[in-house]
């Protein structure tokens, strides 16, 4: 079994990413600045943003968070989005999910400059990436592509199954794994709740991606021998731990990665991947704006 070691990995790819930043200086581009705006105080929200602010610094970035009260109303929130739109020094932007309720997030993500959507949420990046074209693509599965790719893990004609229909994961996810690319090529399967036959459709799998947000869900007995196990989950779960928490994936680690040839750990494996590839679309959009 080999781990698919996203910290490494992610590791490489910032000092990468700095190297450029220090090209774009020398030619006397301005650096990329992404804003990260932040509603409400959900715990785990603070600690994304906290490392996306992290790793913006890593690499050589400008930074900026704007956080607002959870009583902040829907307008206010958009004019502040359409400002940040059109202020020429900040190339990327994002807005952490989730909002409070009473805020649309689709009419939030249609706000976002599709040119500074470094998420790729916007409707527009989700169907250009939907066709194949050039788009900033969510996080998530890009960091995925980046870590099968790095490590040469074979995908053509293989069966996929993807647990989890999200907007920010699955779908994606499953999308561009059926792609003409590599990584890609891949016969792929969406699961959800309402899966008939769940426990099958993962023992055809010879690339399993779980990300559905159920602790440990997955178990050797629905893992085909020799597949490619990426976990997504990352759930906090109380533990008499210093933060109270401790982290879980939706996979059963030590009993699947017995039977798997390639596994990602929980933490270390996708979420450095997610964080470095929020890096590579703000850079993306920077080198675009700064050479028009
Ligand atoms: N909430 C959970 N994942 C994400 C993400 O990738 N981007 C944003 N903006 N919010 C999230």
């Amino acid at each position: 079994m080999i781990l698919l070691d996203g910290k490494k990995v992610s590791t490489e790819l910032k000092n990468t990413i700095a190297k450029d930043v220090s090209k774009m200086i020398a030619d006397g581009k301005p650096v990329p600045h992404l804003t990260a705006v932040l509603v409400g105080k959900d715990g785990a929200s603070e600690t994304y943003v906290n490392h996306k602010e992290k790793d913006c610094h890593e690499v050589g970035f400008r930074s900026t968070v704007l956080r607002f009260p959870d009583t902040i109303d829907q307008e206010r929130l958009l004019d502040e989005i359409r400002r940040i739109n059109a202020d020429s020094d900040v190339s990327g932007l994002i807005v952490q999910l989730p909002l409070p309720k009473h805020i649309s997030e689709q009419k939030v993500i249609e706000t976002i400059s599709p040119d500074k959507d470094v998420d790729g949420f916007h409707p527009l990046n989700a169907g250009k990436m939907l066709l194949g074209l050039p788009s900033f693509v969510s996080a998530t599965p890009a960091g995925i592509l980046e870590l099968l790719k790095y490590y040469g893990v074979e995908t053509s004609g293989k069966n996929c199954a993807v647990l989890g229909r999200s907007n920010i994961v699955g779908r994606p996810m499953a999308n561009l794994l059926s792609q003409k690319s590599y990584p890609g090529d891949c016969t792929v399967t969406i699961c959800h709740s309402r899966t008939k036959n769940l426990k099958d459709v993962c023992l055809q799998a010879d690339i399993l991606i779980a990300a559905l947000g159920s602790p440990e869900f997955v178990g050797a007995d629905m893992i085909k021998h020799g597949a490619v196990v990426v976990d997504v989950g990352i759930t906090r779960v109380p533990a008499a731990t210093k933060s109270g928490f401790r982290l879980l994936g939706d996979v059963k680690f030590d009993e699947v990665a017995a039977k798997a040839s390639y596994i990602t750990p929980v933490p270390g494996g996708v979420g450095p991947m997610t964080r470095v590839a929020l890096m590579k679309n703000t850079l993306a959009a920077a080198q675009k704006i700064y050479s028009r």
